[in-house]
Order: C-alpha cells, then structure tokens, then sequence
C-alpha cells in the first residue's frame, strides 16, 4: 500500500514541477503507445499476447488465464464467528497433506466508510474503531484441491484464525517496550515471507495510519507522541507506537504469534528468507518509504529468528553494515541500548550510512541465479515516478557474504511498459511475475495514464525475451494487486485484489462495484489465477 497521504502532497507537488520543466503533454498518455508496444512484442513472438492497458472495472486477464474468486472480505470463517478481513495482501500457500494446505492471507488496512460506516477518515467513535480493528491483521485458512486440482477454501475447518489488531502477541525483546512485553494486535500487514520451518513471516508496515507516531529528543528517553495517524485509532486506545512496525512470526498450525524485535523496527514491507550453509536463516527486507533503506538479517542460530544480526545496505560501497550499537560510536552516543537501536532503526540507520532508496517493497530470491531483486516502487522526492527493480548479486551468491554488487534489472517507464513495480513472485520455471502499485491518488492520470489500472506483469528471466516485460492481468478500478504466491504445482497463482474502488467518497458515489456488480459495494477478495496459458508457462 502506498503511504497515501504524503504521497498525494509530494506528488502534487511534483507535477507542479514537472510541468513548469517538461511539457506534460509529452507525458501524457498517447494512443499510440499501447500500438507500439504490442506491435513491437509481436514482432518477437512472445510467449502469450499480452493485454493492453485498461480501466476497466474488472479482473481483466490475457488470452488463456482465467480468474475466480476464493474469498473476500466479511466471509466468516469459522464457528467462532470470525470473518476474513479487510484489504487482503500477501499470501503464502503452507503444504499440509495431501492435496490440502494452509492459506495465509495478510490485512494491510481498513476502509473507515465499507468497514465502520464513517465518512471516509471522518471522526470515529470507539465502536467504529472496535470494527475496523477487527478487519487488519491476518487469517489462516484451510485449503484443499478438489480432483481437478482446483483450490478452494475450507470455510469453518478447525484451523481457521484470525488474528487481528486485538490479538494479544507476545514481543521477543531482551527487556520491556514502554512497560510491556506484549503488544496489543498486528496492524498494517504488507507482505510477509515463509521460514524454512513453515511458519508465517507477516509485516507491520505503515503502523503510523494506526496509533499514530512518537519522536524523541536526541537522547532516548524523551519521547512525545507527535504524529496523529491516519485512523485515529490513538483518539481512544492508549497503545505505544513502539509495539508495532516489527516483522511477526506466526504458526499458523499452533495459531501463535510472535513480535520479532531483532529484524528490527521500520515499514517492514517483506520478509524474504532464504537458508544459509551453515543452516542459519537470513532475511531481507526493505522499509517502504522515500529514501529508506534495505536491510539483511542473519539469525544466530537455525531454526530461530529470535536473536541475530541486522544490516543496512550500503550501495556506494556495496556492503552490509551491522546495524549494532557496539560497532559505532554515533550509536553509543544517541541510543541507550541495542533494543533502543532496533526501535528506532530508522535513524540508527541514517546515521550509520545505509543508502536511501526509492521506496523498497517486496523482494524475491531468483531460484536460478540466486541473485536479490528488490522493488523500488518510485521516488517523489527524486522524481522518480516509475520505479524500478533492483537487482543484487551477493558476492559468491553468499546470503552470509558482507559485500555485494548491484545494477537495475528493470527501468520503470514507456519502454518497459511497467510502472511502480511492488509485489514479486517467481514461478516454478524460474520467471518472474511482478505487480504494479500506481498510487489511487494519481492511476490514469498525468504521466501515468498510459498504464490504465493497476497490474499483474510476466518477465521470463531467460531465452529471447529475457528482461521483457507481459502484461496478463489489470485490476478493477483503484485496485492493486498484492500477495501474489503460486501453488506447489504453479497451476494455480494466488492473487489478493487490494482496495478496489477506495476512492468512492460515500455510498452512493461509488467508483466501483468489484466483485459483485450491480450497486455492490466493492470488497477486496483473494483471486485464484489458473488456465491453459498459466500452464504452458510453468508447467
Ligand atoms: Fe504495503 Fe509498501 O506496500
Ligand atoms: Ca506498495
Ligand atoms: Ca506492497
Ligand atoms: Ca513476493
């Protein structure tokens, strides 16, 4: 999810400059380029004809895909009551028997008028709140593959949970975080990432829209809340920012959870893991915000996350570097203790040379190559309006190494045809699929008409069309596609359709009625993808 609210300013101020230093009509959308590009693909033979770009206000896919959809938000999900949640993000398939597996499915937000009936972020009461708590977080859910191979979810299975912004969750810390070592709920739940031992990394992203934020004076101890939040949530419940913004592992089998304080504290987008020689798990994750930084965890021991060492990328000098108050002197100075590091990893960071970046989001493990391609969606402050991905070469493709390489894979942009490039996900062959994230704010317009709505994008990583980039799918109006993740087989891609129609000021202005039609309301869902296109490209 875009960080809205200062996007819109920071963007509006930037087409402000852009069309006093470029002619937006050179920006602007031109028929010809949808032309071009499909004539320019055709020439090449591609694997399958992509679509064009559209607004429609619909899941609209490439020749032989088709889509149906598992679950939306409101469905309940077991006899306790508990309902799937609002603003579906990532998801993960979990292998649980034969032909039977966990879906886990993330929250990232809520909807204040489809969720708690208030005016779109209008003053709430504490009931309002009670609801729109009840809607983030994540679900656990069963599902089993039916003698066509078709995934469909087991509505009241056992195994169906819901954790939400009210969900008790233990904090991993070596002491208390403002008096507590527990935290109240798990809010602002982007991507995530799967340990080798099964169990559910899920990401507390923007925590600010939430509680709001706190600022400290140079020397830890002061701290004012000074940042209202985009909810309001803080009008009401008292909770510490500080609880929130962690990577928080889940088993969705037992149905715990854990805050993991050591990947430390900042708009965790993802948390993508891979398994080191000497059995240990490293993670890597991006703080999804204008000129933050990437980040590599290296757990102490395997099979635990719960203690290790945090990095920063460095990429002038192409290295990690220990984000650990023992190893500088500047950190000794402004933080009181490891823990203090952690929490405010954002300024520990800044302060020790990690490179700012144009907003890295997810980031996926190439199977072949076993290089690092991370998402930088765009860059208000730089100008940087079409992103690009990243991709970083360990040195000996070491996920232990300290020093690394790095070039851009992708260029967002007319020629690529892709834009804000956020969610990946590899395929079983080894192609990289990629969803795009033009802000609601500004999707068909200006200098991103051409793009129509948000997208579902195939770029195989070898043979003559390597690097290209295919358009299969577009979302329905103010959509994103998030969570994208493949069935063990490939054949099926899940596919969660995040905030359709979000900008309809009030019920009878809606912008779009997705999945439903008629005058529904919209309701973000998770999609299943599959079709004899899908097959011949992975299968
Ligand atoms: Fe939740 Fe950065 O996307
Ligand atoms: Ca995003
Ligand atoms: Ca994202
Ligand atoms: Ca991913």
């Amino acid at each position: 999810m875009p960080n809205d609210v200062s996007n819109r300013r920071k963007f509006l101020e930037f087409f402000g400059r852009t069309s006093a230093a470029v002619s937006l009509t050179t920006l602007v959308s031109d028929s010809s380029f949808a032309g071009e590009a499909i004539r320019h693909l055709a020439s090449i033979a591609p694997p399958f004809k992509p679509i064009t770009p559209g607004k429609q206000d619909t899941v609209k896919l490439a020749e032989g895909f088709q889509s149906r959809v598992l679950i939306g938000y409101g469905t309940q999900i077991n006899s306790q009551g508990e309902k799937f949640g609002y603003n579906n993000d990532y998801t993960a398939f979990i292998p649980d028997g034969k032909n039977q597996g966990i879906l886990w499915v993330n929250h990232e937000s809520t909807h204040t008028l489809f969720v708690s009936g208030r005016k779109p972020l209008g003053p709430p009461t504490k009931e309002q709140i009670h609801a729109e708590q009840l809607s983030v977080g994540g679900s656990v859910l069963r599902v089993k593959a039916d003698k066509n191979g078709e995934w469909n979810i087991v509505l009241n299975d056992p195994i169906n949970k819901r954790f939400t912004a009210l969900t008790e969750i233990p904090i991993v810390a070596p002491r208390e975080i403002l008096g507590k070592k527990v935290a109240i709920g798990t809010l602002g739940n982007c991507a995530g990432g799967v340990t080798p031992w099964g169990n559910i990394l899920t990401c507390e992203e923007n925590w600010y829209y939430f509680y709001g934020d706190v600022t400290y004076s140079d020397k830890a101890q002061n701290r004012k809340h000074s940042v209202s939040s985009k909810f309001g949530w803080e009008n009401f419940f008292d909770y510490p920012p500080e609880h929130y913004g962690w990577v928080v592992e889940v088993d969705p089998r037992k149905g715990t959870a854990k805050k993991l304080t050591a990947l430390g504290r900042f708009a965790h987008e993802c948390a993508t893991t891979t398994i080191a020689r000497d059995g240990r798990c490293v993670v890597y994750s991006g703080d999804d915000d204008d000129n933050r930084c990437l980040y590599k965890f290296i757990a102490d021991k395997a099979g635990s996350l719960d203690t290790g060492t945090l990095y920063v990328a460095d990429l002038k000098k192409g290295r990690w570097t220990p984000v650990v108050i023992n190893k500088h002197k500047i950190l000794q100075d402004k933080f009181v203790d490891q823990l203090d590091v952690l929490i405010r990893c954002r300024d520990a960071a800044q302060l020790i040379g990690g490179t700012p970046l144009d907003r890295p989001e997810d980031i996926e493990i190439d199977p072949t190559s076993k290089a690092v391609f991370v998402s930088l969606t765009n860059n208000a402050s730089k100008m940087n309006i079409y992103g690009s991905i990243l991709k970083l070469v360990e040195n000996d493709n070491d996920p232990l190494a300290l020093e690394f390489s790095h070039s851009t894979f992708v260029t967002g942009g007319k020629a690529s045809g892709l834009a804000c490039p956020d969610n990946l996900a590899f395929d079983r062959k080894g192609n990289l699929w990629v969803t795009s994230d033009i802000s609601n704010n500004f999707l068909n317009m200006g200098p991103y008409s051409r793009f129509g709505n948000n997208g579902l994008y195939y770029i195989p990583m070898s043979g003559a069309y390597a690097g290209k980039v295919f358009q299969v799918a577009h979302g329905p109006i103010g959509s994103e596609f998030t969570g994208p993740s493949f069935s063990p087989d490939g054949r099926t891609l899940f596919l969660s359709v995040q905030h359709p129609g979000e900008e309809g000021p009030s019920l009878s202005q809606l912008s779009s009625h997705w999945p439903d039609g008629g005058k529904a309301v919209p309701r973000p869902c998770v999609i299943a993808i599959t079709g004899p296109t899908l097959d011949a490209l992975v299968i």
